[in-house]
């Protein structure tokens, strides 16, 4: 396996100032890259601000929230942050020809023995490969969002990956605390994705069709489906439930789900009028600042609650 003591997240944003966030509060030396100061000053001020929720919750030291982000080193030069580094995850915007191009320009700049991965949630690692002249050290390692509070991480190998580059990303994250997942053989969405568009879709489904609201819907995986899924995966809870039972369950209902092959209607409708969700005001529900800071904020205090009994 490679040693790794030095990794660089390229692309600051809502994923990548967490992942930093987390290699340096592990003791890596890290180096993270964007497009400019600005961006890289919120993400330090969104590190300080994450560590000090975990610090209110006990999770961490006190003093994390001021050492940390200053333990980062940013720079809008993308050579400065990847010449010396083992392991570089890129999580610039899902774009696949930028994502093509940085890992064309990692490829370059990268010392040969380096690592790259992609945060992407939905490219193949053997899309971006091909971009490079080392195959063999390329893979995907799919964070949850918010990625400083979600323990699983999907290492995503392709065809040509190594294993020695499989295992090492695998080793690296076990030893950062999280929980990584391994997936032998690309496929699009990988696990986390594909098992979530196949909930989505049907969630508007039940909406169009009229046979429940929004707010229902979302109430039925929050306080039933979901209650479960966060201590027990769902092949687990068939087992307990009984799997003759699940058989009689599936071929009952199985024919009248969506099996819809494109994005629901509603969903194409939103995006096409501008309604993004809280990025733009108003998605499925209405947003102001207010509730989607008080929204995000929930979903952070829970994960944490989460992590501190699951610890
Ligand atoms: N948002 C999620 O819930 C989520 C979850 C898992 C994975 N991802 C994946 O993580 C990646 C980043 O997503 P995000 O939500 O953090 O997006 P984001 O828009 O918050 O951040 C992307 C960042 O990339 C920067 N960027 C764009 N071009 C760049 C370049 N050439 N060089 C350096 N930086 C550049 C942007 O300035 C921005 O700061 C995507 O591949 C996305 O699919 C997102």
């Amino acid at each position: 396996m490679i040693d790794v003591s030095k990794v660089a997240v390229i692309g600051a944003g809502l994923l990548g100032h967490g992942i930093a966030q987390e290699f340096a509060t592990a003791g890596f030396d890290v180096g993270l890259h964007d497009l400019s100061e600005e961006i890289l000053a919120q993400a330090k001020a969104n590190m300080a601000r994450n560590l000090q929720t975990l610090a209110e919750a006990g999770l961490v030291d006190g003093g994390l929230a001021e050492s940390v982000p200053g333990q980062v080193r940013t720079s809008t030069d993308l050579e400065e942050v990847v010449r010396d580094a083992d392991f570089v995850i890129e999580a610039v915007s899902e774009d696949l020809p930028l994502k093509q191009r940085v890992f064309g320009e990692l490829d370059r700049l990268c010392r040969r023995h380096t690592i790259l991965a992609s945060n992407s949630s939905t490219f193949m690692p053997s899309s971006l490969a091909s971009a490079t002249g080392r195959p063999d050290k390329v893979l995907v390692t799919h964070y949850f969002n918010p990625p400083y509070l979600v323990p699983a991480v999907e290492i995503v190998r392709h065809e040509g990956t190594s294993d020695e580059t499989f295992d090492t990303a695998f080793a690296l994250f076990q030893q950062i605390g999280k929980r990584p997942v391994r997936v032998q053989k690309e496929a699009l969405g990988f696990i986390g994705n594909r098992l979530q568009a196949a909930l989505v879709r049907e969630c508007f489904s039940l909406v169009e069709k009229g046979i429940a609201s929004a707010e229902d819907i979302d109430a039925v995986v929050r306080y039933g489906l979901g209650r479960r899924l966060s201590v027990a995966g769902p092949l687990e809870i068939a087992d307990v439930a009984g799997l003759d039972i699940y058989s009689t369950l599936m071929s009952h209902i199985l024919p009248d789900l969506d099996a819809a092959t494109s994005p629901p209607q509603a969903l194409a409708e939103n995006v096409r009028e501008g309604n993004l969700g809280v990025k733009t005001g108003q998605g499925t529900y209405s947003w102001t600042p207010e509730s989607s800071e008080e929204t995000r904020q929930r979903i952070a205090n829970a994960l944490i609650e989460i992590q501190k009994w699951s610890a």
